[in-house]
């Protein structure tokens, strides 16, 4: 791969995409997304012009072989392309063709637990005296019966399955099948290592890991205290069944393995990731990055939203680096969690966000539409999240309908029945249409990103807010050495005024980007004027 020599790494520099390969687009009218039709739709990512939404890397969720009662995050062959998506051969295409487009593959390891069918769980569960017996949890029922603790699982009901041939318990932190490796057992990171150089040597340049501080559990076994909360999952506070202290000589060991590799890189998903827990598990000798899904969270308010980024900031110093997301294939899409008459435009103020804040940004496919969580009936419902707390909570399928590529059938995602139905308003919300659109949030997306790549203040500068309070909307600065970037977005429908805290370095700003046509001027002095909605990206003079 030809690069620029850069003074940051590709994997801070860089926007990541996420693909959820069931959704994204069916090469073999199944009805479910394939490696194909991510080959197929390359271009649509990065073909080297503004055209493409310009990405640099393409985070795979997984595609292994799987039972796919978790789709896919409970893998049954660590080594092995599941059938569905295609073959080893076409991962190895899709890795070439990415690297030929400057774009990385990050393939996502779950590797808290398997699949309750993989090889490792069918020898670990035929009899105690296994070879493989540790290679999982296993535990005796109480003395007078029951399970060895009060520890609950994340999709509903006690963490412990009992399993009647052999008389004990097997742990699961999320379905009963997919129960938990032992990670103190040195032979099962031994596989591991094996399992990550069999990819890296295959050019794969990460991983993205799945709840990579639930490693491990407390060796014995104490109950959780207890917390206020909904589920019972929430019922407790995590001290015993997450973030145990040996979980940061794995981090080092994995450091040193990708490293052997050179410019690759691991991004760790945590379970109730905090700004500290990042910098404790983020930096040299440990994970590259770690997910900060705080902004997720935030109700629509400038002020939510700087508190998050300023926490984040605060917590990780220069030195450390911020991954932020604003979706993932677990979470309401944006413009439903932001719903009504101006979410289009909430969608464009929330993707300037994104794309212009201090880390790396992690952005979910169909995002960058403004696409909307889809109809699910109950009857069609597959994640079994959803089947067991419907109608309290309608799972996560309404964030994994298929993207939509045209107005044409099946939304040219598909010639077959799809796996989870199309959003009904494709029509107007699909790739093709808002392509042409110069107006769409796809188009905003697109420069947002073609212009986060030309700057370097924007791409690797630091970050300041120019706001104390902000009410009305957030207005900061990146810096470089070469460029001052000025940032301001309204979040609201009516104008606004926002008042500077502190003088700015120049009063010479040069128009790069906004979202109202016609503009191409603000006044900047100790105060910028915005229309409603509007974002402005100006370049400070030297
Ligand atoms: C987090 C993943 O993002 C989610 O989709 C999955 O269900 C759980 N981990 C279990 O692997
Ligand atoms: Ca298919």
């Amino acid at each position: 791969m030809v690069e620029a020599p850069e003074s940051l790494p590709w994997w801070k520099r860089g926007v990541i995409y996420q693909v959820y390969p069931r959704s994204f687009a069916d090469s073999n009218g199944d009805g479910i997304g394939d490696l194909g039709g991510i080959l197929a739709h390359l271009d649509y990512l990065n073909d080297g012009t503004p055209a493409s939404l310009g990405t640099d890397a393409i985070w795979l969720s997984p595609i292994f072989a799987s039972p796919a009662y978790d789709f896919g995050y409970d893998v049954s062959n660590y080594n092995e392309v599941d059938p569905l998506f295609g073959r080893l051969a076409d991962l190895d295409e899709l890795i070439r063709q990415a690297h030929e487009r400057g774009m990385r593959i990050i393939l996502d390891l779950a590797l808290n637990h398997t699949s309750h069918l993989h090889p490792w769980f069918d020898e670990s569960r035929a009899s105690r005296t296994s070879p493989k017996r540790d290679w999982y949890l296993w535990q005796d029922a109480r003395p007078r019966g029951g399970p060895p603790n009060h520890w609950q699982s994340v999709f509903g009901g006690r963490a412990w399955q009992w399993d009647p041939a052999t008389t004990q318990f097997y742990y699961h932190m999320f379905l009963p099948q997919q129960p938990d490796l032992n990670w103190r057992n040195p032979q099962v990171r031994e596989e591991i290592e094996k399992v990550m150089r069999f990819w890296l040597e295959r050019g794969v340049d990460g991983f993205r890991l799945d709840v990579v501080n639930a490693y491990f559990k407390d060796a014995q076994l104490r109950d959780n205290p207890f917390h206020w909360g909904l589920r019972a999952y929430d019922r407790q506070v995590h001290a015993y069944d997450a973030d145990q202290p040996e979980l940061l000589s794995v981090y080092a060991e994995m450091r040193k393995l990708v490293d052997e590799y050179g410019d690759r890189m691991v991004v760790g998903e945590l379970l109730r990731g905090s700004p500290k827990k990042i910098w404790r598990y983020c930096g040299a000798g440990r994970l590259h990055l770690a997910f900060s899904f705080d902004l997720i969270s935030c109700g629509w308010n400038p002020l939510a939203f700087q508190r998050a980024i300023l926490a984040c900031e605060q917590a990780l110093g220069p030195e450390g680096w911020p991954c932020y997301a604003l979706g993932n294939h677990d979470v309401s899409r944006l413009v439903s969690r932001y719903p009504g008459r101006h979410a289009l435009e909430r969608a464009k103020v929330a993707a300037a966000l994104l794309l212009t804040l201090r880390g790396t940004p992690c952005l979910y496919q169909g995002e960058e539409l403004g696409m909307k969580d889809g109809l699910v009936p109950r009857g069609k419902i597959r994640d079994p999240a959803g089947k067991r707390y419907w109608p309290l909570y309608p799972g996560r399928d309404p964030t994994r309908t298929p993207l939509p590529w045209s107005d044409g059938p099946g939304a040219g995602f598909t010639n077959g029945d799809p796996w989870l139905p199309i959003n009904p308003d494709f029509r107007s919300v699909n790739v093709a249409r808002e392509l042409e659109d110069p107006h769409s949030v796809l188009s905003f997306y697109r420069r947002l990103i073609w212009l986060r790549r030309s700057s370097k203040a924007l791409n690797s500068g630091s970050f300041r807010s120019l706001l104390k309070n902000p009410k009305g909307g957030l207005a900061y600065l990146r810096e470089s050495e070469e460029e001052t970037v000025l940032v301001a977005m309204n979040f609201y429908q009516r104008p606004t005024q926002l008042v500077l805290d502190e003088d700015l370095p120049t009063s010479q700003w040069e128009w790069r980007l906004g979202t109202h046509p016609g503009r191409s001027g603000l006044q900047v002095g100790n105060t910028l004027s915005l229309l409603p909605y509007e974002v402005c990206i100006l370049q400070g003079a030297r």
